[in-house]
């Protein structure tokens, strides 16, 4: 893709001016709901409304077409009924408007393609880009931009999520922020029509405030599969892919079929062509983003050695987390003597420095802070595990505090660190806290250490293939 065309794709995510034909003063209305996220999230541009009788909507000047708005307007978003959409993108077109969000519903989706080539037509004439139709509209927090009709906050972060689902993806708003995952952007795909994950994985991959792309697929648009393996290929080289592509079985593929309209081919196919392009893939959602997080916490993975390291108060718990390990293909470190000679000074003498490390179910957050430094200093270890088991006289806020101090202090060399706490409520609010912090957290050991080993595998393709 040219640069103007990415030009124009950065307008969707960064306007200056934003207008929404269709707004409404009724904020129940997708219209309405939409001004009304835009207007809650502190959009620093300029926001006007089309309507055709209203003359202010909660604020926004609005006029009764976009050719009366007296400014330059970077990018349209459309929510009037289907069969007045095509009159709005001609004169969005005219206007020259860069690129267009196209909300409404009835086009290619209910067997309206006539309708949605026509569409598609109308803008390539005026080289107005389109992202939609059929989609809940686009987030991108580094602008506080939320032009959707989902929920109005969103976690800002360095992840962006693509969906071809749009249920998914505003219900995924929402999670996501429970989850102290943080986000840079959410991109409805819709139908396709014209921008698609290929394009919008073009902008992403330059943009500065996105360190991960995931994506949930169910279908590549028809005649796309070799540039979406090309610049997949390129992308992957710079920044993590994730994608979650529904459709295994056969019967999910029926299903996808009658969903969105995509031929979603056979399962096999995607999976040759994620390999090929090097692109992660998630089993569901929750894996999807527990990678995610892994990845993002890194500003570069490049991870050196073969050689993690599990830190435990809890035999157990090291035991589970070594065999994940080794069932997800995460080198364990054969400690050196040094090292261990280190260590034992942060554990009773009944501990073990071998690894898992395990400081015993005495440890006080003094001894982790010692034995956590002590790894993240030493050149032969790769990476942390860290692990807890909640005890009575180590409150797990305490011990996330301490630990986000000595990672801030001794983690210059970006090693990735990963922390499991299994427990009650206060566990939830450390991992919350640890989350917060940059430093990816999950209430069980294996989800750690597969997300740990995600940042390995990755940082492995990026070897193998510089
Ligand atoms: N220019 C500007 N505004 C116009 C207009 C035009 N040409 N034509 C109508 N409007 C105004 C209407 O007057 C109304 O404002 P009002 O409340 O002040 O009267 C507003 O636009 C919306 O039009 P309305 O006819 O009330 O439609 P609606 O809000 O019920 O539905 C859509 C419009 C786009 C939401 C609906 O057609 C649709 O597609 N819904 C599905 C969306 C969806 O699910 N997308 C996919 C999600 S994944």
């Amino acid at each position: 893709m040219d640069a103007r065309e990415l030009e124009k794709i950065k307008k969707l995510f960064q306007p200056e001016v934003i207008a929404v034909v269709g707004a409404s003063k009724d904020p129940k209305k997708v219209g309405g709901s939409i001004v009304k996220n835009i207007l809650a999230n502190g959009f620093k541009g300029r926001v006007y409304a089309v309507n055709p009788t209203a003359r202010e909507i909660m604020g926004v000047p609005s006029y009764p077409s976009l050719k009366d708005i007296p400014d330059k307007i970077d990018h349209v978003v459309v929510s009037v009924p289907a069969d007045k959409v095509l009159d709005v993108i001609e004169e969005a077109g005219k206007l020259g408007v860069p690129v267009a969000s196209i909300i409404t519903a009835g086009f290619k989706e209910t067997g309206r393609a006539d309708l949605e080539n026509k569409l598609v037509e109308t803008a390539r004439k005026y080289g107005l880009r389109i992202l939609g139709p059929n989609i809940f509209g686009v987030v991108y927090t580094p602008a506080n931009l939320n032009a959707t009709f989902g929920p109005e906050k969103v976690l800002p972060g360095k992840i962006a999520f693509l969906t071809q689902s749009g249920a998914l993806g505003i219900a995924l708003m929402a999670w996501t922020a429970m989850e102290g995952i943080g986000l840079s952007s959410i991109v409805s795909l819709g139908n396709m029509s014209d921008l698609d994950m290929v394009d919008l994985g073009e902008f992403f991959a330059e943009d500065p405030n996105t360190r991960v792309i995931t994506m949930y697929i169910e279908g590549i648009a028809t005649g796309r599969g070799k540039s979406f393996i090309e610049v997949y290929k390129k992308i992957t080289k710079k920044k993590p892919v994730i994608a979650l592509k529904a459709g295994r079985s056969e019967r999910g593929t029926k299903a996808i079929a009658s969903h969105t309209g995509s031929l979603a081919g056979s399962d096999n196919v995607y999976e040759a062509a994620f390999k090929q392009a090097g692109i992660l893939r998630a089993n569901d959602v929750q894996e999807l983003f527990d990678w995610a997080k892994a990845l993002a916490s890194l500003e570069k993975v490049d991870v050196k050695g073969e050689g993690f390291v599990i830190l435990t108060n809890g035999g157990g718990i090291g035991v589970m987390a070594t065999d994940a390990s080794v069932f997800s293909g995460l080198p364990l470190l054969d400690m050196p003597e040094d090292l261990k000679a280190e260590l034992r000074k942060h554990m009773p003498w009944f501990g073990s420095a071998a690894n898992p490390v395990d400081l015993t179910g005495q440890a006080k957050a003094e001894n982790y802070a010692g034995a956590f430094q002590a790894l993240l200093k030493h050149p032969s270890v790769s990476g942390v595990v860290v692990l807890y088991c909640e005890v009575a006289f180590l409150d797990p806020v305490e011990l996330a505090k301490s630990l986000i101090e000595t990672h801030k202090q001794y983690n210059g060399a970006g090693k990735p660190v990963v922390v499991a706490m299994v427990g009650g409520e206060r566990t939830r609010e450390a991992l919350k806290l640890l989350d917060a912090n940059g430093i990816p957290s999950y209430p069980i050991p294996e989800r750690a250490v597969k997300s740990i080993a995600t940042v390995y595998r990755y940082s492995q393709y990026l070897s193998r293939n510089q």
